[in-house]
């Protein structure tokens, strides 16, 4: 496969959940607008970090490209050819979750070797050796010797081995792609970074896509190699993390990093973080962060912002990056010339 398709790519992806507004003969249904026209792509070999506060549309889209969920709008690819509609177990087999909730995801009942062998047999996966097979999965994730986990019950186990058990299922597979969805939020801080290093290993030794979702920028910066950022259902930011985490083009961006402070890097302009995230259901017209925005111009409540190109792989969707005359002649209805569409610069990388 050539080096320059994704393993897995999502392009443009909108979505839209209707939800029931009002009661009685007034009650209408509503779109949500949870993701608009959001594109990602994931390689082997990197890892991709979704950040953005909660509601910002992470986990839809990460729903969108595990196909667990349809877009209204957009394409996922998987090495460069559509993927299938719905999740057929060959598509499964290529691209696996891992939830937030590792004591959720397994059930209380079962033990290490069930949850396991489970996957390798429905997949076929064992080469008739089950246990060779399910003893390499859990030296595979740090679970040593495998001997003392497989007959432990979840509740036997800490969050952190719990975790690591989800993610052998995952792999048990032998996925291309693997999402983690907040992987480690639910953990203790002490061994948050335990199982990080683990997600950096496999995508090191094995050659893994993952796409790490997070809240925590500083945990995005510390994994990923590509740093996507994500406020109110839109993409807002994109660049590799020390372009990102460096020059935060987007005052969003700047927002996220200023409240998680780095003693290594200068800090950037102090924001206030005035408000909170809007409803989804009537978000703001133009750039929808311009009513938290410090910078907000009055193009910024009128028009959505072009996706501007700063740097190699540097894209950043705000008005300030606009030239001043074209921000003119873009109020005054002429065409735009420096801005340019998301889509058309991530399928360009
Ligand atoms: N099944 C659903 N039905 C209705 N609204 C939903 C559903 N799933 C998500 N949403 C809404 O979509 C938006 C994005 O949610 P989500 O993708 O879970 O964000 P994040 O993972 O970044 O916290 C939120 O406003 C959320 O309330
Ligand atoms: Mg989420």
């Amino acid at each position: 496969m050539s080096a320059n398709v994704p393993v897995l790519e999502g392009r443009d992806l909108t979505k839209y959940f209707w939800v029931k507004q009002g009661r009685g003969p007034l009650a209408r249904r509503v779109p949500v607008h949870a993701v608009d026209r959001v594109s990602v792509r994931l390689d082997a070999g990197k890892v991709t970090a979704l950040v953005g506060e909660s509601g910002a549309g992470k986990t839809t889209v990460a729903r969108l490209l595990a196909r667990i969920i349809k877009p209204d709008k957009g394409d996922v690819l998987l090495a460069g050819r559509p993927a299938p509609s719905g999740r057929p177990r060959s598509y499964a087999a290529q691209v696996q979750m891992v939830f937030q909730d590792p004591f959720a995801s397994l059930n209380p009942v079962h033990q290490v070797r069930h949850h396991l062998v489970r996957p390798l047999q429905i997949h076929h996966m064992a080469n008739g050796n089950v246990d060779a097979a399910v003893a390499d999965l859990l030296r595979r994730v740090a679970l040593k010797p495998p001997g003392n986990f497989t007959g432990k019950f979840p509740h036997e186990l800490s969050g952190g081995q719990r975790q690591r058990v989800a993610i052998a299922r995952a792999l048990a597979v032998r996925p291309r792609v693997l999402i983690a969805d907040e992987p480690v939020s639910m953990l203790d801080v002490s061994i948050r970074l335990g199982v990080l290093n683990l997600l950096a290993d496999l995508r090191d030794k094995e050659q893994l896509a993952l796409l790490y979702v997070t809240h925590d920028i500083a945990s995005a910066r510390y994994l990923a190699d590509t740093i996507v950022v994500m406020y109110a259902g839109q993409l807002v930011e994109t660049a590799p993390s020390a372009s990102l985490t460096d020059k935060p083009a987007h005052p969003y961006t700047q927002l996220l990093l200023s409240a998680a402070p780095d003693p290594d890097r200068a800090q950037p302009p102090h924001l206030e973080g005035r408000g909170a995230p809007p409803s989804l259901s009537a978000p703001p017209s133009g750039c929808r962060f311009h009513p938290r925005c410090p910078f907000a111009m009055d193009i910024c409540k009128r028009q959505v912002p072009p996706s501007i190109a700063l740097d190699t792989n540097h894209i950043a969707a705000c008005w300030l990056h606009v030239d001043p005359a074209e921000r003119q002649a873009n109020e005054n209805g002429q065409v735009l010339t420096a801005g340019q569409p998301l889509d058309n610069e991530s399928k360009k990388r």
